[in-house]
């Protein structure tokens, strides 16, 4: 499979990309920033023949053009995705006499902006079938407790979860699912920068896992929908 998940740097996305490339099938560009580690990680699977192949890339999503830039890196690998994972995320938690315009765009940039242009680029190489998984967040849930200093952030997440329900419909003639996770809390490095202090139920690569299960099987089952994962109701 060839697989493209954003934000792997560190965290969720990181964790994601290493269980899909323990396989060996499995071709993986990863996107971030900072891909220090994963150029670590890369040259450990490299030297692996029973493990799939990983390609870090350093790309910023803010930056005017970025999917021009990936798609350059995926054709030197692949000709065709079957997952593509818009996990990369930006969250800037502060009150709204706090937030300021650039507050505003850099997280409607990087949450929902970004997913966008990226599922409109790849257009031409969607596999048939293929499957899209946004991340969003239960703080972007219709009906879900809200948290003070995360109005902008909840605001992008929910975007994130429309824009799923409305591409699930556009797309389904070409056998592209587009399905959104609503994540709980998880315990990396954004949770402890918002919330320092706070432990989370669920590690980076206990939600990799589910992720990875679900982002390879649940389009057989449903499209268009914004799922909960997480333990708390709503
Ligand atoms: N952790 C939680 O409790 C929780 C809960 C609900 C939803 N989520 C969502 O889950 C996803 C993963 O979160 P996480 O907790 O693993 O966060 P994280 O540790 O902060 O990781 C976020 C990733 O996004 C990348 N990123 C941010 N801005 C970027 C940009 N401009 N261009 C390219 N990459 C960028 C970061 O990499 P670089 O800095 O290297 O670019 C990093 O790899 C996010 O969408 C987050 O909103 C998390």
């Amino acid at each position: 499979m060839n697989i493209i998940i954003t934000g792997a740097g560190r965290g969720i996305g990181f964790e994601t990309a290493h269980q899909f490339t323990i396989v060996k099938e499995n071709n993986v560009i990863a996107l971030s920033r900072n891909i220090s580690e994963l150029n670590k990680l890369a040259s450990q699977f490299s030297k692996n023949k029973s493990c799939g192949k990983l390609f870090p890339v350093s790309i910023d999503l803010n930056k005017k053009g970025f999917e021009k830039a990936l798609i350059t890196f995926m054709l030197e690998h692949f000709k065709k995705v079957d997952i593509l994972i818009n996990n990369a995320g930006s969250l800037v938690n502060k009150r709204i006499e706090k937030l300021t315009a650039n507050d505003f765009d850099l997280m409607f940039s990087v949450n929902a902006k970004a997913p966008f242009l990226l599922i409109q680029s790849l257009l031409p190489y969607f596999g048939q079938p293929s499957h899209i998984v946004n991340i969003g967040s239960m703080s972007g849930f219709q009906g879900s407790s809200k948290f003070p200093g995360l109005s902008l952030y909840s605001a992008s997440k929910g975007a994130i979860g429309i824009l799923t329900e409305c591409l699930a419909g556009e797309l389904k003639s070409k056998k592209i699912s587009v399905n959104c996770l609503a994540l709980g809390s998880v315990q990396t490095q954004m949770l402890a920068e918002a919330f320092p202090g706070y432990n989370a139920p669920v590690t980076p690569s206990g939600m990799a896992e589910f992720i990875v299960n679900f982002a390879l099987s649940a389009h057989q089952v449903m499209n268009g929908k914004i799922v909960p994962v997480a333990f708390s109701t709503p």
